[in-house]
């Protein structure tokens, strides 16, 4: 019985010291502070097993394997880049001040399946900045994002860069 009254007692005095921190505004939300690491070790590894957890119902698309980089690259350039960048080109200022960073996804990709690529762009990342892409692309338009995510990692810049149907015309081109 005493342990019982003294474990409700320390839940109280945790809750109500949590509470305190809250409204007395001691927390800093600035994004200039990085999450301290005991933070950002419970979030990353609450996204870890969150994503891992809900990639068994996706199918990848019989022709998967066959999707060709450059068939997302305009949308890649025009709706990722500005918060993650790509090989030799460099995220936008508002990317640059986001926090947690966006990774560059040439050295993030290789730690996710193509599945769980699918699901992140699908649904993205709640308080982060990573939005969720399935309410406005389809998903084959999705899988084919997928496809380009996975080569970024042994793209060079001038691999990337060749992508652009601009740069085979000799147009100028667009970050
Ligand atoms: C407005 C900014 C923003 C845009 C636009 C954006 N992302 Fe993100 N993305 C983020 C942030 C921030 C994270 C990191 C989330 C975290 O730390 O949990 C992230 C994480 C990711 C991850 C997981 C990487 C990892 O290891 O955490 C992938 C994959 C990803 N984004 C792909 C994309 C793709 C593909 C697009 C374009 C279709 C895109 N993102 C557009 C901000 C953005």
């Amino acid at each position: 019985m005493k342990f019982i009254l003294g474990f409700c007692f320390c839940l109280i005095v945790l809750l109500a010291g949590g509470v305190a921190l809250l409204y007395s505004g001691a927390y800093d939300v600035a994004a200039t502070h990085p999450h301290t690491p005991l933070a950002r070790w419970i979030l990353d590894s609450g996204k870890r097993r969150s994503i891992e957890a809900r990639v068994d119902g996706i199918q990848i698309p019989t022709d998967f394997a066959q999707m060709e980089p450059r068939q997302a690259f305009a949308q890649f350039r025009d709706t990722c880049t500005s918060c993650h960048g790509a090989p030799g080109v460099e995220r936008s200022e508002a990317g640059l001040g986001l926090q947690p960073p966006a990774p560059k996804l040439e050295d993030a990709a290789t730690g996710w399946d193509a599945r769980e690529l699918f699901w992140i762009i699908k649904n993205g990342i709640r308080m982060t900045g990573m939005p969720a892409f399935g309410p406005t692309h389809t998903d084959d338009e999705i899988w084919a994002l997928v496809a380009l995510v996975q080569r970024l990692p042994s793209m060079s810049a001038d691999d990337y860069r060749r992508l652009d149907p601009a740069s085979a015309s000799g147009r100028p081109q667009t970050p």
